[in-house]
C-alpha cells in the first residue's frame, strides 16, 4: 500500500507541476500567476476540490502520444468563494500553451453541467493560445461544446470570465457569452484575428495590446466590463461581482446585515436623510454634475460596484446596495455628453438591465436625459435599433423598478428610460425635474415658429415665448397631475423613500405572457 500511495503522491505533484518548473518560471517572468496560483487566491482557503487531475489528452498525431502532462492544460473543480459554492476552470498556458484539446474542452463541460444541475456560478479563468493546433476540428468541436453550454447556462446561472492572458480566435466566443468579462492590463488580449492577420488584409500595424487589450476593450469596444490592474485586482473584482449575485435565477443576492441611525440601534448604522442631496442639481439646467455623486448619495455607503466604467460614459451602470440589499442601477451621467443616449450607451445599459433582471436584482434608475445623439454616424450605425433595444429590455423586466428623475426626461428618452408607461413600478421626480417633449428653446422654435419670425422683435419672442414654455412643463407637476410620476420628492428624502419603496415591492409578481422567447431588435 505505501508503494500505491507514494505513486498517487508522485502523480499529484507532476499534475502540480503542470508544464514544469521552466515554464512557470517564464509565466512568472510575464508578470503572470499560474493557473493554480490563481484558484489558489480566488477561492475560500482550502475549499477547492479539483476535478479531472489526471486526465490526459488522447491525441496521437505529430508525436502528441510522447508528450502528455496531467490536467492536460486546465484546473477544473469546485469550492467556495466568501462561503458560497462555484464552479471554476483555470486554463493552464504552461502546459501547451493552455490551449484547448478535447479532453481539455470535456474538464470544462463537466464542471459546467455541475454548475447547471447545481445551480451555481462558473468562473472561467483563460489563458489559452486557443485550439490545440495538433488535434485540428476535435478541438473547435472542443469549443462547439462550450458555446453551447454557455448559452444553454445564459440567464440560469450567473457566468464570469476571467482573461488573464491570449484569447484569440473562436475561443474569444466562449467568454463573450458569459456574463461579465474582466481582463487585466497588459498581460491579456482578446481578439477574433491578430495583428499578422489584420497586417495582411487591411494594411493596418498595430500591436496586441492595441488590437485587443484591456484598454482597448474597455475603453472602445465595451467588449470588458472590467480593466483591472494586475491579477489580483482581477480576482478581487471577481469576488466583489459575485458578492452582489444570487446562485442562480431562482435565488435571491445576498444582503448584507443593514441597520438605519435613526432607530436607535445607531453605531454604524447609515442616515437615511442624506441632505448633501440637496445642492448637486446646478441653477443652470445645462450645467453638468457627476450623476455618481447622486448614486454615492443615495446608496449604502461604498457600496457601488460600477461596470463598464470607462465605456459609454453617458450612462453609468453598476451594481450597489440599498439598506443592505443589492440592486442594479443604470443612471444617465450628465458630466459626459450631457448624458445622451446613444449606440454605445444604450447597448450598455439594455445588457445590464437584462442580466438584472435575469437574477432577480431590482432596478434603479437615476434619470436626467436630453434625448437621443442626433447625426449620421448615430442613424447608419443603428441607434434605431440600440434605443430599442434598450427599450425592450425595460419593458421586458419584471423585477422590481423604481425610477427618479432629477433633471431632464426629454422625448423619446422620457419612455425609454423606465416609465411608467413600460412598467416601473415607482416613479419619483425631484423638484428640478424638466419632463417635456424637449428643450424649451428647441419647443418654442418649432410651436412658434410663425409668431417668431412674424414678430419685430424675434428674439424677444422667443425668449418670452421660452419663459412661458419653461414655466408650463419644465417641471415635474404635469406628469404628475397624470400620475406618471407617483411623488415629488425633496432629495435629501431619496434614499429612505427608495428603501421603503423597495421593501414595498419585494414580494412583487409579473410574468410575462407564455412564449418560447421574445425576440429583442438585436
Ligand atoms: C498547441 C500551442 C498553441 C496551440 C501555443 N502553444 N499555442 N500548442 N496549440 N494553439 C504552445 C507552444 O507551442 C509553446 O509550447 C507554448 O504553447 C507557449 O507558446 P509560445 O509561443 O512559446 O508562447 P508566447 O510567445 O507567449 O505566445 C503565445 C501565443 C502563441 C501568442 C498564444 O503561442 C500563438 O500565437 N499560438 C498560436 C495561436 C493560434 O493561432 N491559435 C489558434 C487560434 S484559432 P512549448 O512546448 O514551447 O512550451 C482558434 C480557433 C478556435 O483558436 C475556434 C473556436 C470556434
Amino acid at each position: 500500500m505505501k508503494n500505491k500511495i507514494e505513486e498517487l503522491n508522485k502523480k499529484i505533484a507532476a499534475a502540480q507541476l503542470g508544464g514544469g518548473k521552466k515554464r512557470i518560471d517564464s509565466q512568472h517572468g510575464k508578470g503572470k500567476l499560474t493557473a493554480r496560483e490563481r484558484i489558489h487566491f480566488l477561492m475560500d482557503e482550502g475549499s477547492f476540490e479539483e476535478i479531472g487531475m489526471f486526465v490526459t489528452h488522447r491525441s496521437v498525431e505529430f508525436g502528441m502520444e510522447r508528450e502528455k502532462y496531467l490536467g492536460d492544460g486546465v484546473v477544473t473543480g469546485y469550492g467556495t468563494i466568501n462561503g458560497r459554492m462555484v464552479y471554476v476552470f483555470s486554463q493552464d498556458f504552461t502546459v501547451f500553451g493552455g490551449s484547448l484539446s478535447e479532453t481539455h474542452a470535456e474538464k470544462i463541460c463537466r464542471i459546467m453541467d455541475l454548475a447547471m444541475q447545481n445551480g451555481a456560478p462558473v468562473i472561467g479563468l483563460n489563458d489559452s493560445g486557443g485550439a490545440r493546433i495538433q488535434e485540428g476540428v476535435v478541438s473547435l468541436g472542443g469549443y462547439a461544446d462550450i458555446f453551447y453550454r454557455n448559452t444553454r447556462a445564459s440567464g440560469v446561472i450567473p457566468q464570469l470570465s476571467a482573461i488573464m492572458g491570449p484569447c484569440a480566435g473562436g475561443a474569444v466566443y466562449s467568454p463573450a457569452i458569459t456574463d461579465f468579462i474582466m481582463m487585466v492590463e497588459n498581460t491579456s488580449y482578446m481578439f477574433v484575428t491578430g495583428p499578422n492577420v489584420v497586417k495582411t488584409v487591411t494594411h493596418e500595424e498595430v500591436t496586441s495590446e492595441e488590437l485587443g487589450g484591456a484598454s482597448a476593450h474597455s475603453t472602445k469596444s465595451g467588449v470588458t466590463h472590467f480593466s483591472c490592474a494586475n491579477e489580483i485586482a482581477c480576482i478581487n473584482t471577481i469576488k466583489a461581482l459575485l458578492s452582489y449575485m444570487p446562485q442562480n435565477c431562482e435565488d435571491d443576492a445576498p444582503s448584507v446585515p443593514y441597520s438605519p441611525l435613526s432607530n436607535g440601534r445607531g453605531v454604524g448604522g447609515e442616515a437615511e436623510k442624506r441632505p448633501e442631496l440637496n445642492n448637486i442639481i446646478p441653477k443652470n439646467p445645462n450645467q453638468p454634475y457627476d450623476m455618481r455623486d447622486v448614486i454615492s448619495g443615495v446608496i449604502d455607503t461604498e457600496s457601488f460596484l460600477e461596470v463598464h466604467k470607462n465605456f459609454a460614459e453617458n450612462i453609468v451602470v453598476g451594481f450597489a446596495r440599498l439598506a443592505g440589499k443589492s440592486i442594479g442601477i443604470v443612471a444617465n451621467q450628465p458630466a459626459f455628453l450631457a448624458g445622451v443616449l446613444d449606440i454605445d450607451s444604450s447597448n450598455k445599459a439594455a445588457r445590464f438591465v437584462r442580466f438584472c433582471d435575469s437574477f432577480n436584482i431590482p432596478l434603479l434608475v437615476f434619470e436626467d436625459v436630453p434625448g437621443f445623439l442626433p447625426g449620421t454616424d448615430q442613424e447608419w450605425n443603428g441607434i434605431i435599433t440600440s434605443g430599442a433595444k434598450l427599450l425592450y429590455a425595460f419593458c421586458e423586466a419584471t423585477v422590481p423598478r423604481i425610477t427618479v428623475i432629477t433633471r431632464k426626461a426629454y422625448g423619446g428618452a422620457y419612455d425609454v428610460m423606465n416609465s411608467k408607461h413600460i412598467g416601473a413600478d415607482m416613479n419619483y421626480a425631484w423638484p428640478s425635474a424638466e419632463i417635456a417633449v424637449m428643450g424649451a428653446k428647441g419647443a418654442t422654435e418649432i410651436i412658434f415658429k410663425t409668431e417668431i419670425t412674424a414678430s419685430k422683435n424675434p428674439t424677444a419672442t422667443l425668449a418670452e415665448k421660452e419663459k412661458d414654455y419653461i414655466e408650463h412643463f419644465a417641471n415635474p407637476y404635469r406628469a404628475a397631475e397624470r400620475g406618471y410620476i407617483d411623488e415629488v420628492i425633496q432629495p435629501e428624502d431619496t434614499r429612505e423613500k427608495l428603501i421603503k419603496a423597495f421593501n414595498m415591492l419585494k414580494n412583487k409578481v409579473d410574468n410575462l405572457p407564455k412564449k418560447k422567447h421574445g425576440n429583442i431588435p438585436l
